[in-house]
């Protein structure tokens, strides 16, 4: 997928926190450690430093979301981090998605921290991030 389709479907699937521009994409891309995972209804982003990775993002088209689309991009994302070293997975999720929480609760995530008033809203107030972490 191009950086242009990546904030298509992005802008389609967020408000909280607010969708990323195709030049953000196009940076991001550009960068060290950083990889994609896409699928004809998604896409992952992820990024490697050393023994950890982050889940950057992860997009499923509406039309398509609760078909197993998001597991399998996940179960791809943690395939690829371990094979490119890392051993411990990190993301951030807005308190409120359950869908998200769901989805990384069954694929083995589990909570470690908390950041109170992390993402910032276009109306309401900010919403506290969970992180959570796999280990291999
Ligand atoms: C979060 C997202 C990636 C999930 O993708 P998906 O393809 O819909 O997820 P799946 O169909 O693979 O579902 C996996 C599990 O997540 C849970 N889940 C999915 N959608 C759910 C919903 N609407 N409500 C509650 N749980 C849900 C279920 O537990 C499901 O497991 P099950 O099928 O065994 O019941 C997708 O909803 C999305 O793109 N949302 C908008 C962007 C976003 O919030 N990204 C995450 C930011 S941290």
């Amino acid at each position: 997928m191009r950086p242009e389709a990546l904030a298509e479907l992005h802008a389609l699937c967020f408000t909280t926190p607010r969708p990323w521009r195709a030049d953000e994409f196009s940076g991001l891309l550009e960068a060290r450690g950083t990889f994609l995972i896409s699928h004809t209804n998604g896409f992952a982003l992820g990024r490697i430093a050393g023994p950890e990775a982050e889940l950057l993002t992860i997009a499923v088209h509406p039309d398509a979301q609760n078909a197993g689309h998001g597991r399998r991009l996940v179960d791809d994302f943690l395939c690829k981090a371990t094979t490119l070293g890392a051993v411990d997975m990190f993301l951030e999720v807005a308190e409120n998605n359950a869908a998200a929480i769901a989805l990384y609760l069954k694929a083995g995530f589990v909570e470690v921290a908390k950041r109170k008033e992390y993402f910032k809203q276009i109306s309401g107030p900010s919403l506290t991030a969970l992180i959570l972490k796999y280990s291999i």
